[in-house]
């Protein structure tokens, strides 16, 4: 029976694949997420427009840092996206201390964008997200041209 339920999901979900030449930025935008949490680098995604369910491909691992945290992007981050939302994200991860915690869902309620750990939560800056990071220097890839 669940062998059965999982294949129809699988079929449904390969059915929708990307069809649009939407990119995956776009994508996001669309749902009223800002594009910067993406980072560059992109190389294909699959979206079911009816449940949401999505999966973003990267050709590698993905590190950067946000404000005093470090984020990490595994080559393939799926999850569910719908207005202003992603949950039961899969793929992402931030470190707390010595450990690698998943972040489980993404919430923008169009001032700040809140990043979900299990019970807890950070909120940042919209505008912090408006452009893509780049993997390894992230945000601030400029500044550091800048200054060297
Ligand atoms: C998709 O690409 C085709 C050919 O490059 C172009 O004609 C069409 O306008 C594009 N569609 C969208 C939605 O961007
Ligand atoms: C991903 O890897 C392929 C094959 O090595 C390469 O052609 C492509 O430029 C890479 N894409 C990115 C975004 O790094
Ligand atoms: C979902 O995707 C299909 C195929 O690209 C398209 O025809 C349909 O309009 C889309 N539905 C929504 C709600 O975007």
């Amino acid at each position: 029976m669940s062998i059965f339920v999982l294949s129809l999901f699988v079929f449904a979900t390969s059915f929708y694949a990307s069809c649009t030449n939407l990119t995956a930025y776009d994508v996001v935008q669309k749902y009223k997420l800002p594009r910067g949490i993406l980072p560059e680098g992109v190389i294909d995604y699959k979206l079911n427009n009816k449940t949401g369910f999505f999966k973003v491909y990267f050709n590698n691992t993905c590190r950067f840092p946000i404000e005093e945290y470090k984020v990490k992007f595994q080559p393939i981050v799926s999850g569910f996206i719908k207005n202003g939302r992603i949950s039961r994200l899969m793929g992402v991860s931030v470190k707390v201390l010595y450990f690698w915690l998943s972040i489980g869902e993404v919430t923008s309620d169009g001032q700040e964008l809140e990043l979900s750990v299990g019970a807890a939560s950070e909120e940042f800056s919209l505008h912090r997200f408006a452009t893509s990071p780049q993997c390894g220097c992230g945000f601030y890839c400029r500044e550091l041209t800048f200054s060297s």
